[in-house]
């Protein structure tokens, strides 16, 4: 059911590869709510060519962009105010790629090329969205920026590798920006730290699906899903969130509040 929360709203939805990805859901219902925003992704996701078919879906332009270049994105946001009539009030970031974690690097074997990329691609990225819009003046007063994170930027998580310091770092962009950008023009920006989700990122780290079974079992409502993640996204695109910002906000059906649950501890119990 849709409720018209971005009525008349504009915004840039990045990272949708596939219909699995957080932001292809993020997008369908951003269309759904009345928004008209553009798509882009990495020149390199584009040959997949899948995200046509979500463009159709939502009558919305695909600029693509290398989330590293500050060039690209530059022409990203010029390009979209120019094809929405305006500034935007919404800007998604949903990205995030580990060339250690996808060759399966242990945290001790790190390639620091690689590192660099991590931390460029999953994090500074942020930041460069961040500071290339002050300084286009591309999103209008009130206007909200969220990107996804993962819960491994506060707790340690043995499979996440150095994805976990690039989410800690964007979570620190996420505070540090939300006070400039506060101030500026009481633009809002956020992350949201979603439950393990079958997705290409999610897939890409070794073990994924006993932890994703494990995450299951311990979370009180179980893993959110990539279509419950983009209903709460909405929410913080839309003036009923006017007030959040520097905030890591967690949506993982209570996963990050629980110690254990009685479905593991049954399934650890040690023999009579
Ligand atoms: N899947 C999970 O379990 C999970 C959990 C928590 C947070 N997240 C985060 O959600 C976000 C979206 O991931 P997803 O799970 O939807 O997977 P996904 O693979 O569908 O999306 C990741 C996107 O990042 C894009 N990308 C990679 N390098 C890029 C670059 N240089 N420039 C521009 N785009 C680039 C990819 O093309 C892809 O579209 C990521 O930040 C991820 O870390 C995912």
């Amino acid at each position: 059911m849709a409720y018209g929360l971005l009525k008349g709203k504009k915004g840039i939805i990045s990272g949708a590869l596939d219909e699995n990805s957080i932001a292809w859901k993020v997008a369908l219902k951003a269309k759904e709510e009345g928004a008209i925003f553009t798509l882009t992704n990495a020149p390199i996701a584009m040959r997949m060519g899948e995200i046509n078919k979500l463009a159709e879906a939502c009558e919305a332009e695909i600029i693509p962009a290398d989330a590293t270049s500050v060039e690209d994105i530059e022409n990203l946001y010029a390009k979209s105010m120019d094809i929405l009539g305006g500034k935007v009030d919404f800007v998604l970031h949903s990205i995030g790629m580990s060339p250690n974690v996808r060759k399966g690097r242990a945290y001790g074997d790190l390639n620091y090329d690689f590192y660099k990329q991590s931390v460029d691609i999953s994090a500074m990225s942020f930041h460069k969205f961040l500071q290339t819009a002050e300084k286009m003046n591309a999103i209008n007063e009130w206007g909200s920026v969220v990107a996804l994170t993962y819960m491994a930027a506060q707790r340690t998580f043995s499979f996440y590798s150095d994805m976990a310091d690039a989410k800690a770092m964007l979570e620190s962009i996420a505070r540090s920006y939300g006070y400039r950008y506060g101030k500026l023009k009481n633009v809002r920006v956020n992350t949201v730290s979603q439950s393990p989700t079958k997705t290409r990122a999610g897939g890409g780290i070794a073990g994924f699906d006993s932890f994703y079974e494990f995450a299951e079992k311990m979370s009180p409502l179980g893993n959110a899903s990539a279509d419950a993640c983009a209903d709460y996204v909405l929410t913080l695109f839309s003036d009923l969130t006017k007030m959040v910002t520097m905030q890591n906000l967690f949506h993982d059906g209570g996963y990050s509040m629980t110690g254990v649950s009685a479905e593991l501890l049954e399934m650890i119990k040690p023999a009579e």
